[in-house]
């Protein structure tokens, strides 16, 4: 696995070759070579292997610390890689447009066992917004292939049709397969990752803990399949309510790990720090440490305690604690009250673009940063155990998450975790009839 990060690193340093001053050189020339395209393509290719393999060598000795212009002055000083890099800016232009081509086939190679993924609600809004962008590798990495398995109900089995006509017509290179079902058994069977989102979305005025009573009985039955026919898979919860739903999911799936379920705040943990960067006038890289404590609910809380803005303490930065207690967390709790006023319908393309970075994290690893998602409680934090609360965790190659600990909490703060807290037992006791002692 450590190879995949390396790989997905790899092709992320591809691609700052292909920005470099020599892919720009390269597009500027008009050379007079007398090479087919696809000759030249095919020496391309070559060329870009050989700076490919010395990149992923000075990578293996130097780990992430080289610049960019290390590696060119390592290039400069040897003879072979000199050559190649000079062919390379050789190449005819006409074959300029193959360039991205090149580089996703150089990024890793596709011959990886596929990963397979269920998505459930795959003919729904956020099904539509989720399932290209897994198709095209965002999920997964540029160099990993999937299967794809849409689970959806007999009804909407006519659309989903229609989804993977036009997920077919993409010819996605990174999807291996395509299968569609209306039976969780044979949705799930042999997944590795599955992502549950197939639930109703709250209407105007509702609370998502009124989605219980229509929601929680498929989390049920799907957590039931999930143990029967995809007990090694790693699950994540997006159906409202998200967290309860995961509890009712891992409770009917004895052999599974409860850690294997996990239930989605990241659009929480985006929605924050982009109202964190634009008072503190900065870019969203800069914000890092947001944590989303809680329910993925209107008790959540979004805190700033641990954050930094350009490696300074947030605190030191934004100092406007009005702000930060009337108008920043009510905004990011109940911004999912806003967009369905606003959109009149729920959230959908923010919904998949957080399950991406979600999904993406846990099975890449998230380079060291923290990250929240909502994951089996165990006491630590006084939040007792028997729910599924949203603490930040930093993810490993692989599917490995692990929380972060020490994290001091101060009174305020645990004052609004406890609030969460309070709230989240109260929605196991209203499913308790659904989760096998
Ligand atoms: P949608 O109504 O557009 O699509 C839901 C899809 O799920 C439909 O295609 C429906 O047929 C399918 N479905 C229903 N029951 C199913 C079952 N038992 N098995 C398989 N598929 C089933 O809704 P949407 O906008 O895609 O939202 C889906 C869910 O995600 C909602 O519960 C919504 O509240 C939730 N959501 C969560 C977050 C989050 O941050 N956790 C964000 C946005 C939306
Ligand atoms: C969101 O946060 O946008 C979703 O959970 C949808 C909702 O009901 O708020």
């Amino acid at each position: 696995m450590a190879m995949l990060q390396r790989l997905a690193q790899l092709s992320r340093r591809s691609a700052s070759l292909a920005s470099s001053p020599f892919a720009a050189s390269y597009a500027a020339r008009s050379m007079s070579t007398k090479m087919t395209p696809a000759a030249a393509i095919k020496a391309m290719e070559g060329l870009q292997s050989k700076l490919d393999d010395a990149m992923q060598k000075m990578m293996q000795e130097k780990g992430d610390a080289f610049s960019k212009n290390e590696f060119y002055k390592m290039v400069d000083e040897t003879p072979e890689l000199k050559e190649a890099l000079s062919k390379y800016r050789e190449l005819d232009m006409d074959v300029e447009w193959s360039w991205a081509r090149i580089r996703s086939m150089k990024a890793g190679p596709l011959t990886a066992p596929p990963v397979t993924v269920t998505v459930t609600g795959a003919a729904g809004a956020i099904g539509y917004a989720l399932l290209f962008r897994i198709a095209s590798g965002e999920m997964f990495g540029p160099s990993q292939p999937v299967n794809l398995k849409l689970l959806d109900l007999p009804a909407a089995q006519p659309a989903l049709k229609g989804v993977m006509m036009e997920l077919n017509d993409c010819a996605f290179p990174l999807l291996k397969s395509m299968t569609a079902a209306d039976d969780p058994m044979k949705g799930f069977a042999g997944c590795d990752y599955a992502v549950l989102v197939g639930a109703k979305p709250r209407s105007k005025g509702m609370e998502r803990a009124d989605l219980m009573k229509a929601n929680a009985e498929i989390f049920s039955v799907q957590g039931k399949a999930l143990n029967a026919v995809a007990p090694k898979a790693k699950v994540t919860v997006v159906g409202n309510p998200a967290n309860t739903n995961a509890l009712i999911a891992s409770a009917n799936a004895p052999d599974m790990n409860p850690d294997q379920f996990t239930a989605m705040t990241r659009l929480d943990q985006t929605r924050a720090e982009h109202q964190i960067a634009e008072k503190a006038g900065v870019t969203v890289e800069e914000v890092d440490r947001v944590v989303i404590w809680g329910n993925h609910s209107a008790s959540q809380y979004p805190d700033i305690s641990h954050a930094t803005i350009q490696g300074k303490w947030a605190k030191e930065v934004v100092t406007d604690e009005a702000w930060l207690k009337n108008e920043f967390i009510p905004t990011v709790a109940k911004r999912g009250a806003e967009i369905i006023g606003a959109r009149g319908a729920s959230s959908a393309a923010s919904a998949a673009n957080a399950a991406v970075a979600h999904v993406r994290d846990w099975f890449l690893g998230s380079d060291g940063r923290w990250v929240s998602m909502a994951v089996p409680a165990v006491g630590d934090f006084g939040m007792g155990t028997g729910i599924f609360y949203s603490v930040p965790v930093v993810c490993y190659p692989g599917g490995v998450y692990k929380r972060v600990g020490g994290v001091s909490i101060d009174p305020a703060s645990a004052e609004m975790m406890e609030k969460s807290r309070l709230e989240l037992v109260e929605e196991r006791n209203a499913v308790a009839h659904l989760l096998p002692k």
